[in-house]
């Protein structure tokens, strides 16, 4: 019999809203983006985001099952994101799917974000195991190891700030609108790599650590701006997406031929940039890589990876009841 699970997902900015077949069918997904919102400030605003969740999440319901031409009576579970994630915006989320679970007598599916990333994958292709998934956010950069479905082993991640939040600071700093990181990714393309910027935590292990490029990008901003110059912004985004890309292939390709894996997935906003595109897609053919990166559409926050992760932690029994929390942070499990 198929099952149809409606997933919520407001973790960040988006809400949004999908009714997913059996893990891999897209029957529909509605997202409400704040982004123009949260523009005039310069970044996501906490306080606006869940309360423009409040105002929508009712509506995104309502439209994502009228796309699909679906009741509530029809759908097998509810799978919503409880985390990581903006407690307050998480919370709304949350509070809509324990609701619907209740009055409908539907069961209640709990989805860690980074878990929805990878999963996007199921809407393309199914995942083939062992891979290692490289997800790249603007909360996350891991390096995770599966076996099997639902079984993840972190092998690395960032020490200190994420590779999409690296990308927004340097935006701000060469003075590119938000959200920084596709303009950044685009003006990359635009200019020459002509300043010096360190290859952040080169070595032998699976971490990251972007805090001392962006330190970097800053202080060649500041000290250019003492001495009255301006620096070249194209220049500026070609350096570091230069190096980023560079230490994210390197320790990537790395993981996999230490743990001899032939599936690479990318997953995560950052999964959209063009530079990391190309980059492991010439080494995954260099190196006999098997490289699915998911389409623009499902790299940055949706429901629909949410409803396909949900579907495998639903056959694996991995239900909650109504006493689910949200958690602004939570290991991978
Ligand atoms: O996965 P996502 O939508 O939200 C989180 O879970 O964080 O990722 C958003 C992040 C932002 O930092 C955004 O600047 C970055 O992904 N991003 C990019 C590109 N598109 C989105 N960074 C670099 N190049 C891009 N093309
Ligand atoms: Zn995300």
């Amino acid at each position: 019999m198929s099952a149809y699970i409606l997933a919520i997902e407001s973790s960040c900015d988006e809400t949004s809203v999908s009714i997913i077949k059996n893990g891999t069918e897209e029957i529909s997904t509605v997202v409400l983006s704040q982004m123009d919102t949260h523009a005039n400030f310069g970044g996501v605003v906490p306080e606006i985001a869940s309360r423009m969740h409040i105002e929508n999440i009712t509506m995104v319901i309502e439209e994502a099952l009228a796309k699909a031409n679906m009741t509530m009576e029809e759908v097998t579970a509810i799978a919503v994101t409880y985390g990581p994630g903006l407690i307050g915006s998480l919370l709304v989320g949350l509070m809509a799917a324990k609701t619907l679970a209740f009055i409908h007598n539907k069961p209640l599916i709990p989805v860690h974000h980074i878990a929805g990333h990878i999963y996007a994958n199921n809407l393309v292709k199914p995942l083939e195991f062992p891979l290692i998934a490289l997800v790249v956010s603007g909360g996350h950069t891991e390096l995770v190891y599966m076996k099997e479905d639902y079984s993840f082993e972190k092998l690395g991640g960032t020490l200190d700030d994420a590779v999409g939040e690296a990308y927004d600071k340097v935006a701000r700093v060469i003075g590119v609108p938000y959200p920084g990181g596709p303009l950044v990714d685009k003006l990359a393309h635009q200019g020459k790599d002509t300043y010096k910027l360190p290859l952040p935590l080169d070595d032998d292990s699976f971490n990251f650590s972007f805090s001392g490029i962006k330190s970097a990008v800053i202080n060649i901003v500041h000290n250019e701006k003492q001495k009255g110059n301006q620096i070249i912004p194209e220049n500026m985004a070609t350096s570091f997406q230069n190096r980023a890309v560079e230490i994210l292939t390197k320790k990537t390709m790395n993981a996999l031929k230490k743990y001899n894996v032939k599936n690479l997935i990318v997953a995560g906003g950052v999964a959209a940039n063009s530079g990391l595109r190309q980059s492991l897609e010439a080494k995954s053919k260099e190196n006999y890589i098997n490289l699915i990166i998911q389409p623009i559409k499902y790299c940055t926050d949706n429901a629909a990876m949410i409803g396909a992760a949900g579907y495998y932690a639903y056959k694996l029994g991995r239900l909650a009841d109504l006493t689910l929390n949200a958690k602004a942070s939570d290991k991978l499990h």
